[in-house]
């Protein structure tokens, strides 16, 4: 039975009615609903509204998209400007990272975007952050042979630390920028995210790098 969002409005519960939101749209769905054989293009992971991927979809409609996050109440937003757009090239399925291993094909996805990933400052949280070394793996087996991860931060330690991660397992660095807005690098790789909006704003460079996973040979 589908909720009704208004319901939730009456009571002021601002999250609920996100969740309600997010719980209605054909949009959206939950890892366990998500099936298994499907394939798409690319994938935003960490997506928070999820409205940079809408930007992305709606420039190039013969991909397909998934935008994935844990928070159901931020993907919504990105959903609902989908739906207003009338885009039907782009999905918001709420997981965490590590549990996509279980829906995405192997050598399926032709790009990743990790975009604006918590930093996790303490060392022994490093696990978590998504360019680390597990991580890699993962993209690398998800990605075609021609794939290609696209990374972007504010966050200058964890964009070194991360640099470091990807040298030292293979990755072959494509494109790299300390301040994406004020570089050459084209347009498609500056189309802003969420948080990158509010960070532009208060002149904080952008780190970007564009990597290619290693060579097995
Ligand atoms: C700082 S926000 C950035 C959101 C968006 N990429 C942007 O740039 O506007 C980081 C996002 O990553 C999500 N996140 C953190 N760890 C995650 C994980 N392991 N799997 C999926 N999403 C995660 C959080 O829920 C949050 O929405």
């Amino acid at each position: 039975m589908a909720l009704d969002p208004k319901d939730f409005i009456i009571t002021r519960k601002r999250k609920k009615y996100k969740f309600a939101l997010f719980f209605n749209s054909s949009l959206c769905f939950e890892i366990e609903e998500w099936p298994r054989n499907k394939r798409f293009d690319v994938l935003e992971l960490g997506a928070g509204t999820g409205l940079f991927g809408v930007a992305l979809a709606s420039q190039n409609i013969k991909k397909q998209y998934v935008a994935a996050d844990v928070k159901a109440d931020r993907l919504q937003t990105g959903a609902r400007a989908a739906e207003e757009k009338g885009l039907t090239n782009i999905q918001f399925l709420r997981a965490r990272a590590d549990q996509l291993d279980d829906v995405i094909l192997p050598s399926s996805l032709s790009s990743v975007w990790v975009t604006f990933p918590d930093p996790f400052p303490k060392k022994r949280a490093t696990k978590h952050r998504l360019t680390h070394s597990q991580f890699l793996k993962l993209y690398q087996k998800w990605l075609q042979p021609n794939g290609v991860i696209y990374f972007k931060t504010d966050a200058k330690e964890l964009f070194a630390w991360s640099l470091e991660e990807l040298v030292k397992a293979g990755w072959r660095i494509e494109e790299l920028s300390f301040d994406l807005h004020e570089s050459d690098l084209p347009s498609s790789c500056k189309i802003k995210t969420t948080y990158e909006t509010r960070y532009t704003k208060e002149e904080r460079p952008i780190n970007f790098v564009k990597a290619s996973p290693p060579v097995c040979i």
